[in-house]
């Protein structure tokens, strides 16, 4: 039997940071209604001390939504626990997600503080925000840079406090993925009681690593993965929620499965991308505008033949109903008859090798060559039916 991967969505909160990116609690309501659909186990919808609009995002996305947890974020604070609590008390599942920096540099920049002071302080966290609720997320801050034996102790003495769920933030993307798996390795083997808690990973992708990180995370042992629509997030962003799931639907190897409904992705994408006025770039994987073109004669040939020779996930499998066949001037004649072919004109050999030469010609002036062109090349009308 598969193990279960809990897929929790921060794009509301970490990828909300992002300068630019702030949405409005209509805007807010708007998503996290998509995620609901797009089935997500858990929506961190905001850090409700830091605004009275985040305290109210969170009420009304609460209220708005039925069944993911409602998640919260807060310091190790009380305050931030009690105002936590209040914004979450319309939420019908909820989670406080609370932490603390425990790499040696948080500990001395940041809190001016020094290692025991760091677990207590956790310790106590915790055991406060389990006065308001069962489930309690506790976060150990930069535990990417975190000697394992002291992390381990951390996340022994807040499972032991109740957290239910622990999260290894790589927060400033700095691990390699086999030093982060590693890390939920040693962790999964040394802490006493790990089995009462689900560890969790939070990856930014500062060198370009946070799936691979999130990946290996959930390779040695994590069952909760934190990633956002599209990777948004602080600086190069977060883990990509869309990648993670397709790589666990691709890889049936691994055993494990997700709530995802694939084919919601892409419009989702698109939604977050809007309302967010952040653009996707061209060559993201799974949502950019060319992961699934195929632009060069060679390419455009084999799929033509057979999808399989260059296609790994069908595009319909995330939402995607276009065409991916794109007409450039490194496209061969296969795929220009192709098209021509979709948009109801057969030429015969001669004059599909006369066509195609003043398709080079265009293609080599005009960068998007679109379904108008090809008609007008071919002599064609696109209001007349041609067959
Ligand atoms: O990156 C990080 O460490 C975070 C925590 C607040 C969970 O976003
Ligand atoms: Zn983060």
């Amino acid at each position: 039997m598969s193990d279960k991967l809990f897929i929790f969505d921060t794009t509301l909160r970490d990828g909300e940071q992002v300068p630019g990116c702030q949405l409005n609690t209509v805007e807010k309501i708007q998503v996290a209604k998509a995620l609901e659909l797009l089935g997500v186990d858990v929506i961190e919808a905001g850090f409700p001390i830091s605004s009275p609009g985040d305290f109210n995002s969170v009420i009304e996305i609460s209220k708005a939504v039925t069944w993911p947890t409602i998640c919260a974020l807060t310091r190790a604070v009380q305050k931030d626990i009690d105002v936590a609590a209040d914004a979450l008390k319309f939420a019908k599942h909820k989670r406080i997600h609370t932490g603390i920096g425990t790499s040696d540099s948080h500990i001395k920049y940041k809190f001016n503080s020094n290692r025991e002071e760091i677990i207590e302080r956790a310790v106590a966290a915790v055991k406060y925000a389990r006065r308001y609720v069962d489930d309690v997320e506790f976060y150990a801050e930069d535990a990417g840079r975190t000697d394992n034996e002291y992390l381990a102790r951390v996340v022994e003495a807040v499972i032991k406090a109740g957290a239910t769920v622990v999260n290894i933030p790589d927060t400033t993307g700095y691990c390699l993925p086999d030093e982060y798996g590693a890390k939920i390795k040693y962790l999964m083997e040394h802490v006493s009681g790990i089995e009462k808690a689900i560890l969790s990973t939070h990856c930014h992708n500062d060198l370009g690593m946070a799936t691979a990180n999130t990946m290996a995370g959930v390779l040695n042992g994590a069952r909760q993965v934190e990633v956002t629509i599209n990777g948004i997030g602080e600086r190069a962003g977060n883990t990509s929620l869309e990648e993670v799931a397709m790589i666990i639907k691709c890889h049936k190897d691994i055993e494990i499965e997700t709530n995802i409904n694939t084919q919601k992705i892409y419009p989702t994408s698109r939604m977050v991308s809007s309302l967010m006025n952040m653009p996707v770039q061209p060559n993201k994987a799974i949502v950019g505008r060319n992961a699934f073109a195929h632009s060069s004669g060679i390419h455009q040939d084999g799929v033509l033949k057979n999808v399989q020779t260059y296609e790994i996930i069908d595009p319909h499998d995330v939402g995607i109903d276009d065409n991916s066949i794109v007409l450039t001037a490194r496209s061969g004649r296969a795929a220009l008859k192709n098209r021509l072919q979709v948009l109801g004109v057969d030429l015969e050999q001669e004059q599909l090798d006369k066509v195609y030469e003043a398709f080079l010609k265009l293609a080599d002036k005009k960068k998007d060559i679109n379904d108008d062109d090809i008609l007008v090349l071919a002599g064609a009308d696109r209001t007349q039916n041609h067959r």
